[in-house]
């Protein structure tokens, strides 16, 4: 077996996704593993640089799981040859011109999505690998998730007959940050820093139905702000500028309809943060993060309206538990390892810079349709 060190510069590993799901449940649990298997006789060696502005927090970092690289030199780190890739989650406002920096140093890039504030400079970033010939992968977490993934096993294997609709139901309680602090940041909340739910949820949206059931042909949405003052990280209020809930339909190819409401201003009431509602002619499934329940047609209850009787029948344990019949390893890392093996054992990778581009076209367009009231058409995009 031959080892092969790839160095990895990652930027923003002090936040919530860089620190927890990329470097700790990805970067680090590969290496507790013992690297990457390649299956050839190599076995990667990932070994994060880690990249910021605060060289203490970094340092802290480095400290807590004792790793040798942090830097808060960028350009320095573009400039040197032995690093491989460099990996970006960052704020959004901040990543469009780091990736344009590290496509242009050579270095393959990986990166949260969205991957740009617009869809111009999305589509040019994607151009830009291309014409450098480096590999470029962005983060589509929600479909390496156990739910997501037996749903679409569901698909696959024909369980639904004709897909109807699918109806999506996001969202949790995010807390204003007065009298309980806020679970998420608080630049998610203004939309001059990049911030709004229709920015940061449509582009997975995007992948996960062009994934499962069609690519999006139509979008119309309206987003707002239920919640207009908010308090940030220092006890400080400030004014919400930025969509805080969206609701969406969206016409896809082949004919489904999917309806998504995606809140961070709705209490939960479901067994999920996430669950998406399937219904087809032969049958219907409701898949979360990492649940995915099934009810066939044989099965299907006839239920009559009538509101003068109590609901007689338990409708929820009517439906039945589709198995894992496999280990779902954390979709994170399940991700970087089939970016790693693309750019190490050139598999093919289909998550790049044009697919994260798509995802922030459907924000745009989904903004847009919001602020002119209308539905309106999703072109697709080539390179
Ligand atoms: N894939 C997913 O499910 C998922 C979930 C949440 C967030 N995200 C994406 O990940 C990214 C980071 O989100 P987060 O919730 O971890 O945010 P966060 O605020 O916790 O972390 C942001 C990181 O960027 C750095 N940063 C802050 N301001 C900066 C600036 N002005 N310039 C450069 N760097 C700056 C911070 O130091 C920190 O390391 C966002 O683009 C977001 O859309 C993805």
């Amino acid at each position: 077996m031959t080892r092969k060190t790839v160095r990895i510069a990652m930027n923003g590993v002090t936040g919530r996704m860089g620190y927890r799901q990329h470097l700790v449940r990805s970067i680090l649990a590969l290496r507790e593993q013992g690297g990457l298997d390649l299956g050839d006789g190599t076995v990667l060696w990932p070994e994060p640089i880690l990249l910021g502005r605060r060289e203490h927090a970094l340092r802290q970092i480095a400290d807590r799981h004792g790793l040798a690289h942090v830097s808060t030199d960028v350009d320095a780190v573009l400039a040197d040859p032995t690093v491989d890739v460099y990996f970006d989650a960052q704020v959004t406002s901040a990543r469009e011109g780091s990736l344009r920096k590290a496509i242009a140093a050579g270095k393959h890039v990986y990166t949260e999505k969205p991957t740009a504030t617009g869809l111009d400079g999305a589509l040019e970033l994607a151009r830009l690998a291309h014409g450098r010939g480096v590999r470029h992968g962005v983060v589509q977490d929600k479909i390496f998730l156990p739910g997501l993934i037996k749903l679409k096993r569901l698909v696959d294997g024909g369980f639904f007959g004709r897909i109807l609709s699918v109806r999506g139901e996001f969202g949790y309680w995010v807390f204003e940050g007065d009298w309980q602090s806020a679970q998420r940041p608080s630049w998610n909340y203004r939309a001059e820093d990049g911030g709004g739910i229709v920015v940061d949820m449509f582009p997975h949206w995007e992948y996960v139905l062009h994934e499962l059931f069609g690519r999006v042909k139509s979008v119309q949405a309206l987003a707002t702000t239920h919640v207009p003052q908010r308090w940030d990280e220092r006890g400080k209020p400030y004014d919400a500028t930025a969509d805080d809930a969206a609701y969406g339909i969206f016409e896809l190819e082949g004919g489904v309809i999917a309806q998504i409401n995606s809140s961070w201003t709705v209490r939960v009431n479901r067994d999920e943060l996430v669950e998406f509602q399937v219904d087809g002619t032969e049958g219907s499934a409701v898949a979360g993060l990492r649940k995915c329940r099934a009810q066939h047609r044989g099965a299907t209850p006839k239920p009559v309206w009538n509101p003068d009787v109590p609901a007689t029948e338990a409708f929820r344990e009517q439906w039945q538990e589709v198995p894992d019949n496999a280990h779902f390893d954390n979709g994170f890392k399940a991700q970087w390892e089939l970016f790693l093996s693309h750019v190490h054992a050139d598999t093919p990778y289909r998550w790049d810079l044009l697919a994260g581009a798509r995802g922030v076209q459907l924000a745009e367009l989904g903004l847009k349709s919001s602020a002119e009231g209308r539905r309106i058409d999703v072109p697709e995009i080539t390179l």
